[in-house]
């Protein structure tokens, strides 16, 4: 039995698998969201870690402690952990949607340099990576400044609690801003100009690479044998992207939970195929020259892979707040009577015809990340007419969301990295209206998976691989993924939407500059 464990933003999720990849047991426990102040996020890793225990003291008490092969981590990617030198928490953690930093942002990109900052850490500075929350530290809390010796991912304050190692993978490592992503390596040329020491910082090992073993006072908490290994995992991005077998060049997926996620794997940088390497790469039409930056250039948790990966703050944000301004009544009907409300939303919107009469939806309702790092961009409804009800509201919402998605793909396509399909997951993968205007949006079919348990699955696999069950990842992922039904294109669909694609395009450009 391989553990996966996921520190996701509501609560952690343990999943044991077999060596099959069939899931015999799984436990979820939530924890609490510190909001401080408006556009702050916090956690406190004492609670990740209770919650973590407790889900893997009934997962390993339901299959048997004397079973468990291996562990492997993943987690919300971003945040910030600051250890003392005892390794006690000095602060509660900056998460990955914290829009505090902007400031430190700009400092980044002014000492380093914007292109240098490309070529080294193969991104630009954005609000949620790692980099900016340390800085933010150093300005606005100087004495807890002062006392950190160690900085932390999330998943990697498990490590430490779990083993005793301050250790982290690669594909989580990529999101500090702080690892030159090409060379797979803490960047000496960031840390000198940041000012930052390079002894906080954890030892880098690979995805499926062992980083130490449970230790007794861990095993007595938890229920695992001491001495289980512990592999490098993933941020919750490439596991998850493991957990679907993406493991070849051009193998992508589409991730649909709040965000939106387009991710694709690629047997080089993304910055590298982007012009700072030998690739030139010319932005989609309609959309500005610096969204081909807005790409995330990640190492992948497969060694030797990296991926490219772009993020749309609300997909299912959006569908969700559809649900709750234009149909709570019914959905709370149909929760009563054992229904699900989205079949409510996505019924009547299949009562309309695409491109909802006229109406277009523009997805940004909390800001954007990619294509427009932008976090005073809002949503809109653009071309109401007396025609419209709250059905064309909802076919253009989904719709809205379909280009958006587009927009992340065309990008990534735009840095070279073929895409054939894309392997679909997450709740917004479950309803069949949602994944044909998806498809035909998007003009790729799309392919659903028989296991969709998210990157807990992926840690999990992780796990097998660096402990002896296969030689690789790709061999575990052959023999413990299963893939589902393909969904196709709609030729018809596709026309009409490929028709619509530059308007929606024109609108943000046009509006911009009105938003607050
Ligand atoms: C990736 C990202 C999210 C977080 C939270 O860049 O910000 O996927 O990891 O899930």
């Amino acid at each position: 039995i391989y553990i996966g464990i996921d520190i996701g933003t509501g609560g952690a999720r343990v999943l044991a698998v077999d060596r099959a990849g069939r899931v015999v047991a799984q436990a979820t426990q939530e924890y609490p969201l510190l909001t401080p102040r408006p556009g702050w996020t916090e956690q406190d890793p004492a609670d990740w870690w209770a919650a973590t225990a407790a889900c893997l003291r009934r997962v390993t008490a339901e299959v048997g402690p004397g079973r468990v092969r291996g562990v492997g981590l993943t987690g919300q990617m971003h945040g910030s952990v600051f250890l003392d030198d005892r390794g006690q928490v000095v602060r509660p953690a900056l998460l990955w949607n914290d829009q505090r930093t902007q400031a430190q942002c700009d400092e980044i990109t002014v000492r380093v340099g914007t292109d240098r900052l490309l070529a080294l850490a193969g991104n630009r500075a954005l609000t949620g990576f790692t980099a900016p929350k340390l800085l933010w530290l150093r300005q606005h809390e100087p004495d807890a400044y002062a006392r950190v010796r160690h900085l932390l991912l999330p998943k990697d304050y498990l490590r430490y609690r779990l083993t005793g190692e301050f250790a982290t993978d690669v594909a989580d490592a990529s999101g500090t801003l702080l690892l030159d992503v090409a060379a797979r390596r803490w960047s000496e040329p960031i840390l000198e100009a940041l000012e930052i020491d390079p002894a906080i910082l954890p030892r880098l090992a690979e995805g499926p690479e062992v980083t130490g073993f449970v230790t007794p006072p861990a095993a007595a908490e938890t229920g695992l044998p001491a001495g289980t290994p512990v592999v490098g995992g993933g941020g919750d991005q490439a596991a998850n992207a493991v957990g679907v077998g993406l493991v070849t060049e051009g193998a992508a997926s589409l991730a649909l939970g709040t965000s939106g996620v387009v991710f694709a794997a690629s047997g080089q940088p993304g910055h590298v195929r982007n012009g700072a390497g030998p690739g030139e790469a010319v932005a989609p039409p309609g959309l500005p020259e610096d969204s081909l930056s807005t790409i995330h250039s990640f190492c992948h948790a497969v060694p030797g892979m990296w991926h490219v990966m772009g993020v749309m703050l609300s997909s299912g944000g959006s569908l969700r707040w559809l649900r709750d301004a234009l149909y709570a009544r019914e959905a709370a009907e149909d929760r009563q009577a054992g229904r699900e409300p989205y079949d409510r939303v996505t019924g009547e919107a299949a009562t309309v015809p695409a491109g909802a009469e006229g109406l277009l939806f523009l997805p940004y309702l909390t800001g954007e990340r990619v294509p427009y790092p932008d976090p005073s961009a809002r949503g809109a409804f653009v071309g109401l007419g007396l025609q419209h009800t709250r059905a064309h509201v909802a076919r253009a919402v989904m719709e809205g969301i379909a280009f958006g998605l587009r927009d992340n793909l065309d990008l990534v396509r735009a840095l070279g990295v073929g895409v054939a399909e894309l392997r679909i997951t997450g709740g917004g993968s479950r309803s069949p209206l949602w994944r044909t205007i998806l498809a035909a949006a998007l003009g790729v079919p799309l392919r659903r998976m028989a296991v969709d348990e998210g990157p807990a699955f992926g840690a999990a696999i992780l796990a097998a691989a660096g402990t002896g069950a296969y030689p690789d990842v790709a061999s575990a992922c052959a023999a413990m993924i299963r893939t589902g039904d393909a969904v196709p294109v709609d030729p018809d669909l596709a026309a009409r939407y490929a028709e619509l694609l530059p308007v929606f395009r024109q609108c943000y450009a046009q509006l911009k500059t009105v938003f607050p």
